[in-house]
């Protein structure tokens, strides 16, 4: 939890002060008033992430430099700025003035957010997805970010080979080798977390969506045998060398792979209303939020729904603030009104204007 917020020269603000509840906060604007960026500072403060653009976007466009300072439920002192000077961006985080690393996992609050883009998540692009269940595996496994990385370096030099028309078969065997290893790490982990997910789903969904029930479950989708799934990958590198040298491109591997979503044995993507993709993000949030907790002894995630809130019908909102109760938990909205009566007297309102 964090109680409270100075900005100075963020995005739209100048120098600004915040107090929060520990329960719900409503942030309420018109368009244009500050929402989204408030959010998005909330979310650098406390994970070192945004969830837009990055680096010098996020300075006031007035300035060379931006401070955001917050305090949360330990007293801790959390700073972090950027500062632009001559095209190169130099950042700085501290927590109670003790330089912390960018890497380093400990002491970040973690965040969940919901926001407009998250519902592209069943009908986009199969990158989105892996994307997604990539980002919850990087804040549950602690070494998933590195063998992440790795493998992107791999096949970054593997199709720089590819490329390389001097390059023959025998100069790709240690890549192949290293490539299947890590695409093994990788694979392991996303259907560690895929069967998590399937254990808790359709009692969540169900939970919310109390009208049309399904039986809902989380495919992951290769063109790989599961089951001997190194041996096999190997078999395809080997086997297609003369296809991936025509193409320049690393064909196989997780970076290709996808994740569906099933209602009734039938992919979401064909069937599914907007609202029930509305509500099966929703319950991918709420797992994602059982997890990191599970996870994270020292922080309960802070929840930030940007957007989204409004969207879902009364008994939806209803559900998710009785099951947010002990969370603290942001929600932008342009139209109080609307949603002013699914909250308790003690809401704080946090008004913005232009
Ligand atoms: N670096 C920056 N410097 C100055 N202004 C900025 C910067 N980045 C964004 N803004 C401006 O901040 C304003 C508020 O943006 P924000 O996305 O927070 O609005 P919002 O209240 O979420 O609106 P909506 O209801 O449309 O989502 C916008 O007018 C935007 O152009
Ligand atoms: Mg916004």
């Amino acid at each position: 939890m964090i109680f409270n917020l100075n900005l100075v020269n963020f995005r739209s603000y100048e120098n600004e002060s915040f107090e929060f509840n520990p329960g719900v906060n409503l942030i309420v604007g018109p368009n244009a008033s500050g929402k989204t960026n408030l959010i998005e500072a909330i979310s650098l403060i406390c994970s070192l992430k945004s969830f837009r653009l990055k680096g010098g976007d996020l300075i006031n466009h007035q300035s060379d430099f931006f401070y955001i300072k917050a305090i949360d439920q330990f007293n801790f002192q959390r700073e972090l700025s950027y500062h632009l000077s001559d095209n190169h961006l130099s950042k700085k985080y501290t927590l109670n003035h003790l330089k912390i690393k960018n890497r380093s996992q400990q002491r970040k609050i973690p965040i969940i957010i919901f926001e407009p883009s998250n519902l592209n998540l069943v009908n986009g692009s199969s990158e989105k997805r892996r994307d997604y269940f990539d980002q919850i595996n990087q804040n549950l496994f602690k070494s998933y970010s590195r063998i992440l990385n790795q493998y992107k370096r791999i096949i970054v030099q593997r199709n720089k080979l590819l490329k390389d028309p001097r390059s023959q078969i025998h100069d790709f065997f240690p890549w192949n080798i290293r490539l299947v290893e890590t695409a093994n790490l990788i694979v392991e982990k996303r259907l560690e977390l895929i069967s998590i997910i399937n254990q808790k789903i359709n009692h969540v969904y169900n939970k919310i969506a109390k009208n049309k029930i399904y039986n809902i479950e989380v495919e992951y989708k290769t063109n790989q045998n599961i089951k001997n799934y190194a041996n096999n990958l190997l078999k395809s590198l080997e086997d297609n060398f003369l296809l991936e040298k025509k193409y320049s491109y690393s064909l196989f591997g997780p970076h290709h792979d996808d994740i569906v979503f099933k209602f009734d044995q039938r992919e979401a993507k064909s069937l599914a209303s907007r609202g029930e993709i509305r509500t099966l993000i929703l319950v991918l949030k709420i797992i994602e939020a059982q997890l990191i907790e599970e996870n994270n002894q020292t922080y309960k995630p802070i929840l930030l729904f940007d957007d989204v809130f409004s969207e879902l019908d009364g008994s939806r909102r209803k559900y998710l603030i009785e099951y947010f109760q002990d969370y603290q938990i942001f929600i932008t909205t342009t139209d109080a009104d609307i949603i002013i009566k699914d909250f308790s007297k003690n809401t704080n309102i946090i008004l913005l204007n232009n």
